[in-house]
This record gives C-alpha cells, sequence and structure tokens, in this order.
C-alpha cells in the first residue's frame, strides 16, 4: 500500500550489520538500547548522566518498566550491550546513532524545548571522522530534522558524509519493550536510498516477520509522531466530553462508550472515559504541536487541540467536585485516600499525572490527603514532599472519609469492597478511572461516583445514597 522510495540516490556501502549507541538512556532510550541488544546488535549506551550510565551497567533499570530489567540483565551477560558518558568512545564505535534525548515543554511556554536534542546532534558531529547515520527518535517539532542537517553538515569534519534520518518511536510505557520489539509499524524518515538501505539493515529481524514500513521525508516522519499522540489524546478527550454531556443529561458515558465501541469505524480503545489523560509525552506533544503550528500558520487547522487539553484538564476540576460532594461539601479536614499517583498503571511515571494533580487540588481545598501508589510513591513524593504517603492499600484508605481511585493498578480492581470497607470511617468512593465494580461496592454499601455516570448508575438493588453530612 505505502510507496517506497527511489534506493540509488547514492552509492555508500551499507553496513549489514551496524554497531549501534543510542544517546539518552532514559525511558526511550534505554528500552531501545537493550532492545537493539535483544535483535543481535552490539550497542553502546550513551548519557551525560555518570548516576544512570552506572546504574545500568551495574544491571539496574532506574525506572520502572514490566521486562525491562531481565532483557537489561541478560544483555549484559551476553555482553552485547555497555554503557559510558564517553562521547569520543560512541563516535569511534557506532555505525548507527540513534539520538533518544528529551524534549520536554519549556518552562516558559507550550514550545518543545529541544535544548537537549540539539547537544547531542551537536556532540556526535563535532567528532565525526566516518561515514554514519544519525537517526533522530525525539519527538520534535517539524522542520527540526531539516535544521539539524544543516547544522550537522557546517559543523561535521566529514561535511554531508554524515547523515541524518528520523525514526519517530511509538513504544507506550508499561508495554515497552514488547512495543520495541514487536512495533506496529515503522517509519523511517530518510533524506537518502542509502539511508533507507542502512535502516533497513537495522530493523531486518523486524522487518522480516513483514512488519509495515512507511518510509517517508523528513517532515513527514516527524509530523507522523505528533499526529498520531494528537489523534489518540483526541480520542480520549472525545469520550471524555461525553462525559460532561452525562453529567447534564443523567446518561452513562460507560453505557455510550460501549455502544459505540461495536462500530469497528471507531473502535474501543482509547475510548475508556475518566480522568484523561497525562505523562510525558501526550500532553507536551499536544501543546508542541498547536504551538509549532501557529509558528508554521496553521494554527487554525489544529485550533481544536487546544479544546482537547482543555476537556482533559477539566474532568480533573469536575473529579474534585464529586469528591468534595461526597465529603459533605467541603474538604477542609476531610480525609481522602488518593489510590494512584502515576500518570497510568504499570508505571511509576507522575509526569503531569492527573492522579497526583488531583491529590494536590484536593489538599489545596484542605483535604489530609494519604496517596498509595504500587510503584510510584517515592517519584510522587519527589514532586509533592507535602502530601501523606502510605505504604499499602489497607494503610492509606484506614480512616478515610472518602476514596478517591486515580490510577487503575490492578491491585486496586482486586480489593474487596467489604474488606476496605471495614478499614474505612465512611464508605464513600470516586471512581476516576472507570475500574470498579460499582454494583459489588453498592452492595457493600458503599456511596460509588464515577466521572460521566448517574449516581446509581451500575447497581442491582436499589441505591440509596447515604446521607452527605
Ligand atoms: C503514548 C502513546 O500511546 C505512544 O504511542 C507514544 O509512543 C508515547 O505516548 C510517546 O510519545 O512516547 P504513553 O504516554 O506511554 O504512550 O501512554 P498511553 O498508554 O498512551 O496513555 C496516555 C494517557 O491516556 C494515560 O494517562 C492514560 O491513563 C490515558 N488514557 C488512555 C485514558 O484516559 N483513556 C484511554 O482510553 C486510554
Amino acid at each position: 500500500m505505502f510507496t517506497t522510495r527511489s534506493p540509488e540516490t547514492t552509492l555508500d556501502p551499507v553496513v549489514d550489520h551496524p554497531r549501534i549507541t543510542v544517546l539518552g538512556v532514559g525511558y526511550l532510550g534505554a528500552t531501545h538500547a537493550v532492545c537493539m541488544a535483544a535483535l543481535g546488535f552490539d550497542v553502546l549506551g550513551v548519557d551525560v548522566d555518570q548516576e544512570k550510565i552506572d546504574e545500568l551497567t551495574s544491571g539496574h533499570v532506574p525506572f520502572f518498566e514490566p521486562g525491562l530489567q531481565e532483557q537489561l540483565s541478560e544483555m549484559l551477560h551476553a555482553g552485547r550491550l555497555a554503557f559510558t558518558t564517553d562521547f569520543d568512545q560512541a563516535v569511534r564505535f557506532g555505525d548507527v546513532h540513534f539520538i533518544c534525548v528529551g524534549t520536554p515543554q519549556s518552562i516558559d511556554s507550550n514550545a518543545a524545548d529541544l535544548t537537549f536534542v540539539e547537544r547531542a546532534f551537536e556532540a556526535l558531529a563535532s567528532r565525526a571522522h566516518r561515514k554514519a547515520l544519525l537517526v533522530g527518535k525525539s519527538t520534535v517539532p517539524i522542520g527540526t530534522a531539516e535544521r539539524l542537517t544543516a547544522m550537522v553538515t557546517a559543523r561535521a569534519p566529514i561535511g554531508d558524509a554524515l547523515e541524518l534520518a528520523w525514526n519517530p518511536e511509538f513504544l507506550r510505557e508499561g508495554f515497552a519493550v514488547d512495543d520495541t520489539l514487536h512495533p506496529d509499524r515503522l517509519v523511517f524518515g530518510v533524506a537518502s536510498g542509502w539511508a533507507e538501505r542502512q535502516l533497513r539493515a537495522v530493523y531486518a529481524p523486524i522487518l522480516r516477520r513483514g512488519t509495515p514500513l512507511v518510509v517517508a521525508d523528513l517532515a513527514t516522519a516527524e509530523l507522523v509522531k505528533v499526529a498520531a499522540n494528537s489523534f489518540l489524546a483526541t480520542k480520549i478527550s472525545y469520550i471524555n466530553a461525553m462525559a460532561e454531556v452525562c453529567e447534564a443529561t443523567g446518561a452513562d458515558v460507560d453505557v455510550l462508550a460501549e455502544a459505540l465501541s461495536y462500530d469497528e469505524r471507531i473502535g474501543g480503545r482509547f475510548l475508556k472515559p475518566g480522568l484523561g489523560f497525562g505523562g510525558g509525552c501526550l500532553p507536551k506533544d499536544l501543546r508542541a504541536f498547536a504551538h509549532r503550528a501557529e509558528e508554521l500558520g496553521v494554527g487554525r487547522a489544529v485550533a481544536f487541540l487546544h479544546e482537547i487539553d482543555d476537556i482533559n484538564t477539566r474532568r480533573r476540576l469536575r473529579f474534585v467536585d464529586l469528591v468534595r460532594d461526597l465529603a459533605g461539601g467541603d474538604l477542609q479536614g476531610a480525609r481522602v485516600a488518593a489510590l494512584g499517583a502515576a500518570f497510568k498503571p504499570n508505571s511509576d511515571d507522575v509526569r503531569d499525572a492527573p492522579a497526583l494533580d488531583v491529590a494536590r487540588m484536593l489538599a489545596l481545598e484542605g483535604a489530609i490527603v494519604v496517596v498509595y501508589d504500587p510503584e510510584a510513591n517515592e517519584n510522587a513524593h519527589r514532586t509533592y514532599p507535602d502530601l501523606d504517603y502510605a505504604g499499602s492499600l489497607r494503610e492509606a484508605v484506614t480512616d478515610a472519609d472518602v476514596v478517591a481511585l486515580l490510577t487503575e493498578w490492578e491491585e486496586f480492581g482486586r480489593a474487596d469492597p467489604d474488606e476496605i470497607g471495614a478499614l474505612v470511617n465512611r464508605r464513600r468512593i470516586v471512581d476516576g478511572r472507570h475500574a470498579l465494580d460499582a454494583v459489588a461496592y453498592r452492595e457493600a454499601g458503599w456511596t460509588f461516583r464515577a466521572l460521566g455516570q448517574p449516581a446509581g448508575a451500575g447497581h442491582v438493588a436499589p441505591y440509596e445514597a447515604e446521607p452527605v453530612t
């Protein structure tokens, strides 16, 4: 279905089994380095952060990602993976350099901060004395690769023999290893046939399985990534906008989402209503995309992304309203168990996490908030040291006036409503992720509320709300 660009724009030989470096061994880079080694390549991970390099060298993944720890140990043991802070060594070693450094939101605007990307390309270019391919994986504004190509060519002692490509990454936290080893598609943004062939050699083990490949120009490859994340964010905000309508009409957003999902053109994925999206990618990518589109004079084309962001933020405010209602109209002094801090389950990432933001807002209104997350307590504590943190679910809910389910960890879904009911001060719960069995909770005597659901939705026995004091 997709065309491949013409291969013969350069005659340079392709390195069949290239040696790979990965610059920036944070979340994306560490996973990529480990997975490239798992595919059979010799890989060198590079970072300016000595502590991170030491941890990875000693076989420890500095963040929570299921399956990565085991793969890292295996690859270190196999001798195919090493880590360093030495850029000279990296340039000598690598035939293909993947740049995986972060592009966070700028402090003073919605634009992406490209400082780390520029530094990484500059560090490689200034040392390059032989032909190599620099492959950007970081999410960047459209036009960045073209600008970097000019910089690299001017800066590199070997000039335009140092080529640049863009190869966006679509992995999800919590599924990072599997998404990297078994991607649903690969996208190569290239400016020459040689760059395409070199990337094909890198991804040969994955391409052999018939994984779809889209070969594109640099700008399209950059755009694919932000367009994909914006689309996913739009889908989530769409169902959350419907939740707002449900709240005004007494309709039930879960039933609505289910009915929509059977239409294959719509599908059920990313149609889960609740507290909305967070994390280190969707929110900042959406904003950076809108910002870049405005710079390019096409701001109107994606003006709706501002609304997507607003809908997402409103869910958090509405959730606080529900908790306040259940606390009797005033949060001052109310004890709230905040179940979850990570932006999603199976992650310890609290960047732009709706859960932690809600906990903060509740505390600002005077609630005594006790946070418990199976993996993210430490990161959450670093971000908001003033909240209270519990070491277990039982400890968090003990004496709670309201329980707030903020991240849908399996542990919370498995909890027995009677057992935790025996620990709380009052059986009142708000399910921010539509992850709990409302019927079971109501049968156990809980007042159960969820965003976009009428107060009694999902119950079988006649529902009697507890009088709010
Ligand atoms: C996202 C994309 O899904 C990846 O494809 C992309 O590679 C990655 O960003 C990135 O740019 O690096 P990730 O941030 O790991 O991945 O998380 P998602 O699984 O997309 O979830 C994002 C947020 O949306 C979470 O807060 C989640 O709770 C929320 N969400 C997701 C919903 O509220 N409803 C849904 O139906 C699905």
